[in-house]
Order: structure tokens, then sequence, then C-alpha cells
């Protein structure tokens, strides 16, 4: 019988993943999966995590489910990690989700049952995983022209032109910051503008918030997502603990729903957790207590975790905007050219590098520097040591 399957398309990035592993070279460069690595190569525990471990090591009583809704006390401190007090707690709905991307899979099915009248536009290029989770789920979707592969930035008016094509109802997928491919974030004028714009042709925004704090700081990074949030009656975020709190594995996510109107809080809440009940039941519960704990710490004078993850995560940033800085400089001395300065101005831990598919091939190949297919970089998976073996194969294949 299973001969009636058919081969799924591989996932670039995980394709990517496993040839990097059977390359046997020692000056190989994993540039590929979006996972923080220090100077070291590392993806280590944050130390906030490990201390909240034994925290919760120490008190938990009880393996018992918690609810379909997860652990309100994590919706709780996440929801104000993402939205501080610009949206009133009562309008704020959630729900835990495994990871960024499961969260993104229960906002969608929220959205499907909506109508099957709207169409999700992303931007072009994205996140692989959007458009495989949306044509997996059936759901009609569209792209939008976002980065301009000339200046290597946000072509903000082909954007609004395209978005011109949309209809009341239809959902508008925006990253929160540090997008993912491209590295080429939005500024506040823009989420401003597009505000205005999802209110006037009743668009209902739907940001995947992956990389909180791996931009310009842990507020910076969320002023455009808040202005939106405080100004529309109604918005999804998915959002993620993989990169900030370095929980990858253990999938820690949330689904997170502005909504003024009170009648539809209810039916949000009880679809979401519908939606979990036919998807996996109950989200796991291990990284999203150990994240309330950290975060809880906002309401305990003793609790300094909160203090030891941000100070985690500013230098985690600032070692990756130290890392922009010696690459930008390394590439501009090696190709004697300003092309790349644009890796300086970029945020977050991507930057697609403009490059051919024939060139990425020849890196991977000839140098044994491995990118996802569309040239983008992890800059998190360069050391200092080896930026400048990287700008030098850069120069030699451009
Ligand atoms: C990435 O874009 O590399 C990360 O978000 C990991 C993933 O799941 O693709």
């Amino acid at each position: 019988m299973f001969e009636n399957l058919k081969l799924q398309p591989e996932d670039k990035i995980m394709a990517l993943m496993s040839l990097f592993r059977a390359d046997e070279r020692k000056e190989k460069i994993d540039l590929g999966v979006g996972v923080y690595k220090n100077n070291n190569g590392q993806t280590p525990i944050m130390s906030a995590v490990q201390k909240a471990a034994i925290i919760l090591n120490d008190t938990q009583k009880t393996k018992s489910y918690v609810g379909l809704s997860g652990n309100l006390g994590f919706i709780d401190n996440v929801s104000q990690l993402v939205l501080a007090d610009v949206v009133a707690k009562n309008q704020v709905v959630g729900a835990q989700a495994p990871g960024g991307t499961g969260a993104f899979h229960q906002l969608l099915l929220l959205i499907r049952s909506i109508g099957d009248d709207k169409q999700v536009w992303i931007s072009s290029p994205s996140w692989p995983n959007h458009a495989a989770i949306l044509k997996h789920l059936g759901i009609p979707f569209n792209t939008y022209s976002y980065f301009d592969y000339e200046t290597c930035e946000v072509n903000f008016s082909r954007m609004m032109s395209d978005l011109e094509k949309t209809n009341s109802g239809d959902v508008l997928l925006l990253h929160g910051c540090c997008h993912n491919p491209t590295g080429a974030n939005l500024s506040l004028e823009h989420w401003k503008e597009l505000t205005k714009f999802c209110e006037k042709k009743n668009i209902l925004p739907l940001v995947d918030l992956a990389y909180q704090g791996f931009g310009d700081g842990i507020n910076d990074d969320v002023k455009g997502l808040r202005y939106m949030a405080s100004n529309l009656q109604e918005l999804c975020i998915g959002i993620s603990c993989s990169k900030n709190f370095g929980l990858y594995r253990d999938r820690v996510g949330a689904a997170l729903m502005v909504v003024s109107d009170k009648k539809n809080q209810k039916l949000v809440e009880e679809n979401l957790k519908s939606f979990n009940r036919v998807t996996f039941s109950f989200p796991p519960d291990y990284g999203a207590s150990l994240v309330e704990i950290i975060l809880g710490g906002n309401n305990s004078k003793n609790n300094e975790l909160i203090h030891i993850w941000e100070n985690e995560l500013n230098s985690m940033r600032n070692g990756m905007l130290e890392l922009r800085k010696s690459l930008s400089a390394s590439l501009r001395l090696s190709t004697k050219s300003t092309r790349f300065d644009f890796i300086e101005r970029h945020r977050g831990m991507f930057s697609l590098m403009g490059l051919s598919s024939d060139q990425v091939t020849r890196l991977r190949e000839e140098f044994g520097i491995y990118m996802v297919g569309d040239s983008r970089i992890n800059i998190a998976g360069l050391n200092k040591d080896q930026i400048d073996y990287f700008s030098s194969s850069i120069a030699s294949i451009i």
C-alpha cells in the first residue's frame, strides 16, 4: 500500500543540514540553518534557562496535563514581552503551541475557518516553511515584492503597489523583525503606513515573530508590531522562543491574537483550544514553564533571572552586530567594492547575499561554505577567525 505515497519535496534548509553533516572537510563552515552559535561554534543552553530548569525541577509537583491553551502564566508573560502595555490585557487571547511553526500552523487553522474566500499574502522571498504550510493546509496564497536584489534592502513602494491587489478580508503575513531570509527590515514608518493600509482595506495582519531581541533590542525589535497592535482592532501574532531563549528542541511558542470585540474573544479562545485538541491535544509544557519562570521575574524582587536572560540575549545580539561590521569590512577589502555593505545594515541572524545559485554551489563544493540556495547566510554561524576565509572565497567566485 505504501507504494502509493508520493515523495515529498525536501525542505531546502533541512537538506543543507544533511549535506553539511556528511562533509568531512575540516575548514567547512555552516551558515545554513538558523541556529545561534557562539564564537566556539556552540549553541549553549542560556544560563537563565539552566537556572530556571533547577527551579522547575525543585518545585514542580506533577507532570499531569495542564490545559488545551497550555501554560497561562507563560502566555501572560510572553504577551507582556511582545506587546508590553500597548494593548489591554483582556483584549489579548493566546494559546501555547509547539514552537513558532506550531503557532503559525494553529493561526492558519483559525484563519482558514473564518472563510475560504481569503488569500494570505507572503513576502517574496519568505521563510520556505511559510509557503509549505499554506500549501499543506490548502490555503490560497500570493506573494508581494519585498526584497530589492539590486540594493539588498526592502523595496517598500513595490511592496505597497503589490498589496493594492489584496481584497478586503485577506491576510498579510509580516515578519515581526529580523526578516527571514533577507535580514532587511521594515522601518517604523513602514509599519505605520501598513497599519493605515490594513485598517483602510480591512486586511488582517499575521505577524511571525521568531527573533525578538536579535535585531536592535528586545523593545526596539517590536516597535512596529506594537504600533500596529495598538492601532488595529484585530491582529494575529505567532511567537517563537526557540532563538531568544535558545529553546529550539523544546518547542516553545504561542499563538497570540489581539481581539477588541468581547464576544469574539471567547470565540477565538475556544477555537484555538479546539484546534490544539485535534492537532496535538496538550501543548508541551517543559520549555514554556522555563520561560514563565524567567520572565515571571518581573513580578518578584528576588528573581534575577530576567536580568540574566536580558544580559545574555543582549550579548548574543551585540556579537552578531560585531560580526556584521567585521564581515562587511572584510568583504570591502577582499572584493575592493562596497557591494556587501548592506550586511552591516541588515539585522538578525540572516542576510541574503544576492549570489546566484551557481555561486552558492561553488562556495559549497570548492570552499566547504554552506549557505541556503537563495544565498541566505546565518551570520551567527561564522566565527571571527573564519571571516577572512569567507570573504576571500566570496571574492573568488563573484
Ligand atoms: C531557519 O530559518 O533556518 C530556522 O527558522 C529553522 C527552521 O526551522 O527552518
